[in-house]
């Protein structure tokens, strides 16, 4: 049970980005996979989980597995979002996925810009109630950048020592 396993729900890349730099700063037993191929988390101590922020929710593919997480796992959540960040839609993303997991050991949650494809930017700029989202999300363009990747590392670092050292 010390093995880790980082799953993600993405569509565009930028939580896969997020996903393999978290991947890749832990140390030992550890697993990467997309959220499709994972079978059952029964072999893992610890899970860290991301997912896009879709219509300033957890897309319903995601909110199904994060339902099913058995009681008691260790886990935590990351997100990716064009909202600029801090700002409450992408706040209440997250804060949403913690409470579909009440039932697990939730260690900390980081969130993060992702640029929004071509193609989302044309679909929702066109409907006039997207409008001034649409400019906001723009700005997400460069993201996740560089300094989102070490944040990400920072925080999963921070989370392997919370789950080996019982800080919960
Ligand atoms: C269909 C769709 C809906 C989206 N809705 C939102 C949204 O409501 N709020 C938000 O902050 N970002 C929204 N985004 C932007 C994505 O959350 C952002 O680009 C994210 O980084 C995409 O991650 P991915 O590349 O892993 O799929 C949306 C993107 C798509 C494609």
């Amino acid at each position: 049970m010390n093995k880790t396993l980082v799953t993600y729900f993405s569509r565009t890349g930028n939580t896969r980005k997020v996903a393999e730099a978290i991947f890749e700063t832990l140390a030992g037993d550890k697993s990467l996979k997309p959220m499709n191929e994972v079978q059952s988390l029964g072999e893992y101590g610890l899970v860290f989980i991301g997912f896009p922020v879709h219509s300033h929710s957890v897309p319903y593919e995601v909110e199904k597995f994060l339902k099913n997480i058995p009681a008691a796992k260790k886990i935590a959540l990351f997100s990716t979002h064009g909202s600029l960040r801090g700002h409450s839609l992408s706040r209440e993303a997250i804060e949403y996925a913690v409470i579909l997991t009440s039932k697990t050991k939730v260690l900390g949650t980081f969130s993060c810009r992702g640029r929004l494809s071509m193609q989302a930017l044309d679909v929702l700029s066109q409907s006039p109630e997207h409008q001034e989202w649409t400019e906001m999300a723009v700005s997400a363009n460069s993201h996740p950048n560089e300094t989102d990747l070490a944040e990400a590392k920072a925080f999963a670092r921070e989370i392997k020592t919370r789950s080996v050292h019982g800080a919960y």
